[in-house]
């Protein structure tokens, strides 16, 4: 009480000096701090007024040491100025004005940390008048640019502890920087068992100020995307500043809580043959979980994520169930995917392959498949579409639809999948020639003729070629076709020729006559041209005299119709041969005999020559039609020799 009562006395005792002007006073005025970065000038001013005028004033500066003294740094009146010695400032400070006008300047180059300390300004005035002003005088360092470490780059959700995710450092600030942990745009603050933010801070032997701060972190999946970062602040004059270190973040392994299976290919059905693909994903995130995938069907195991079953069959129809086992806490999930695989069997046609139909009847035959799919079946003639559906209807069969049907299953569904199969339509009837055409034909003598016999007919009809006088001729060439037999023969034109094509199976006969004219060649021997330039016609009459009506026979077959197996065939010319020289020489012989006898023009023998002279070079027999036609095909090399050379392998023969 007696305290405040006296300060309040003195406090009334210098308003009546103030307003009498007793005392001369001295109003000092100065800032109360003024702040400077390290390094650089700060300047304290010492603003004073005083009733007596301003002149001659003694100015003194001080500053307040720890223990808090007041140290003279510098003094000077109307005669001087001094800078005190041995003072940390002796060398730095200077002093502006000589207080005439009222306001002198402390300016302190290359400001230290230590110089944050309060000056004190002391005017004294010529009277006792004084007074004094204090400015605290504030120091500023800017940090380094702070740094992060990254300590724990992968961290699994299944760590117990808080684990240190990574340190931040900022150096040499003043005043002390604080550092702040930032998750995103989220300032972390230490929560127990959760977060544990580590400040620290020290002192450099330069009074400056690093601190450090530590991030330990309880790890959940939520943080696998965040990013960390620090945040510096720290003052600087007139405010604070802030910059931030770059970002960092982590790896967190957490098991999945879900997988996801699913058919990478085929898209779409699946058939049989095709090579599938199964993938499976969880939705975890950790190098301790396995995925495998299992055949439920026989439990059957394969540690990938990626199934590949090549070829597959209907067989590998069924579950697959894919599972992620973490082998850190032996948990697992899984997911089931089922597989179908579409199939489609051979096709059975019924009945089977080689069917035989009498003309006219009709015939029912079925085509199917087996499939786990719906399927479409068509009938398929000589490349054309004949019926759709799997059942195929040949009404009153005739020839035009004998032939190979080939039924064609297909799966709408998927693209590719198909199969077929055929039947041979045979329709049972007599022969039937076809192409009737160019049988009436005017030849040079000498040439060869080629005729050809087109029938159908089944059973496959047998083709006797004859001569109007009965001689059988030897096929150049027959085949069997699916609806008949197609027979050539080659004759060489010795006189007016008729000849016959008889067809015939069981169920009948039926005849094609070729009538060829010989005509007279004009240029002459030899025998081996086959182009004929001019052809004088002589009119024959009994070629058309051989058109009877053919009954429906069967005609009985030649004693050596071809069909016969070539190699056999090269040992029976042989054979032939060596018998007809033989022949030729005993008939010679037997003639020449008969001649010199004297008895060969007296009876049988004349009549044979006459006959024989009106046949004179013209006759071309062979005594065996299938020896004649091995000649033909087995000529050199197997090559068909020009007719020329052909004609040499005919045997002149006389019955
Ligand atoms: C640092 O943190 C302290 C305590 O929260 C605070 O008083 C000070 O102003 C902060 N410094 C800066 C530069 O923000
Ligand atoms: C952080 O993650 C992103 C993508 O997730 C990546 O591109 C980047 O390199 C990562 N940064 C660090 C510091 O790990
Ligand atoms: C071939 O048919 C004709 C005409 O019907 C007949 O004269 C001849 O005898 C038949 N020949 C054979 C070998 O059937």
């Amino acid at each position: 009480m007696a305290v405040r009562d006296a300060a309040s006395l003195l406090v009334g005792l210098f308003v009546i000096f103030h307003t009498w002007g007793a005392w001369a006073d001295v109003d000092v005025n100065m800032e109360d701090r003024v702040e400077v970065i390290m390094g650089e000038t700060a300047q304290i001013t010492c603003m004073f007024t005083s009733s007596e005028g301003i002149g001659g004033m003694m100015i003194q500066w001080s500053y307040v040491t720890r223990s808090g003294e007041k140290q003279r740094i510098f003094y000077q009146d109307s005669t001087m100025k001094v800078v005190e010695r041995g003072t940390p400032f002796t060398e730095r400070i200077s002093v502006n004005g000589t207080g005439a006008t009222g306001e002198v300047v402390l300016t302190i180059s290359d400001v230290q940390l230590a110089d944050e300390v309060e000056f004190v300004c002391y005017i004294r005035g010529l009277t006792d008048g004084s007074g004094e002003g204090r400015t605290k005088l504030k120091v500023f360092k800017t940090p380094d640019l702070p740094t992060i470490e990254h300590l724990q780059k992968e961290i699994s959700v299944n760590e117990k502890d808080m684990v240190k995710i990574g340190t931040c450092e900022v150096k040499n600030g003043f005043p002390k920087p604080n550092i702040t942990w930032y998750s995103n745009t989220t300032p972390l603050r230490s929560v127990p068992n959760v977060m544990k933010v580590v400040p620290r801070s020290t002192i450099e032997s330069s009074g400056l100020f690093s601190v450090t701060s530590e991030l330990n972190m309880k790890v959940v999946k939520e943080h696998k995307d965040d990013e960390f970062y620090c945040e510096v602040t720290y003052f600087v004059p007139g405010g604070t500043r802030m910059t931030e270190t770059y970002r960092i973040n982590i790896t967190v392994f957490y098991p999945s809580t879900a997988v996801n299976a699913w058919v990478e290919s085929p898209k779409g059905k699946i058939k049989e043959g095709d090579s599938i693909e199964l993938h499976c994903v969880g939705n975890g995130n950790s190098p301790s979980s396995v995925i495998s995938f299992k055949r439920l069907e026989d439990d059957k195991t394969w540690e990938q994520k990626v199934l590949l079953l090549p070829n597959v069959s209907r067989l590998d129809s069924g579950g697959y169930e894919c599972t992620s086992l973490d082998t850190d806490t032996f948990e697992s999930v899984s997911d089931n995917i089922s597989i179908f695989v579409n199939y489609l069997d051979p096709a059975v046609v019924m009945p089977q392959e080689n069917v035989i139909v009498a003309q006219g009847a009709d015939l029912k035959a079925t085509c199917n498949a087996l499939s786990s799919l719906q399927t479409q079946t068509v009938w398929i003639k000589d490349g054309q579409e004949v019926s759709k559906g799997h059942t195929l209807m040949v009404e009153k069969a005739t020839f035009d639809k004998a032939g190979t049907y080939m039924c064609v299953v297909t799966v709408p569904e998927i693209e590719g999948m198909e199969t077929s199969g055929t039947l041979l339509l045979n329709v049972r009837g007599p022969p039937e020639i076809l192409n009737r055409d160019n049988t009436e034909r005017e030849e040079s003598y000498e040439t060869m003729v080629d005729l050809s016999c087109h029938v159908r007919g089944y059973p496959t009809p047998k083709v006797i070629w004859t001569t109007s006088d009965g001689k059988v001729l030897g096929t150049a060439s027959e085949i069997v076709t699916e609806d008949g037999v197609k027979s050539e023969v080659s004759i060489k034109v010795t006189s007016d020729i008729t000849a016959f094509c008889n067809a015939s199976n069981e169920a009948g006969t039926d005849v094609l006559i070729f009538n060829i004219k010989a005509t007279e060649n004009s240029t002459t021997p030899p025998a081996t041209t086959t182009t004929t330039t001019t052809t004088t016609t002589t009119n024959t009459t009994n070629t058309t005299a051989t058109t009877t009506p053919i009954s429906s026979t069967t005609v009985k077959p030649a004693s050596a119709i071809p069909k016969k197996n070539p190699k056999e065939g090269s040992g029976a010319i042989i054979a032939a041969i060596i018998i007809c020289i033989l022949l030729l020489a005993i008939l010679g012989s037997v003639l020449f005999f008969l001649y010199k006898k004297g008895k060969i023009c007296g009876r049988s023998g004349k009549q044979d020559l006459t006959k024989d002279k009106s046949s004179k070079d013209n006759i071309v027999v062979e005594m065996k039609s299938d020896n004649t036609e091995e000649a033909v095909l087995l000529g050199v090399n197997g090559e068909k020799q020009p007719a020329g050379d052909q004609s040499s392998e005919y045997l002149d023969v006389q019955k």
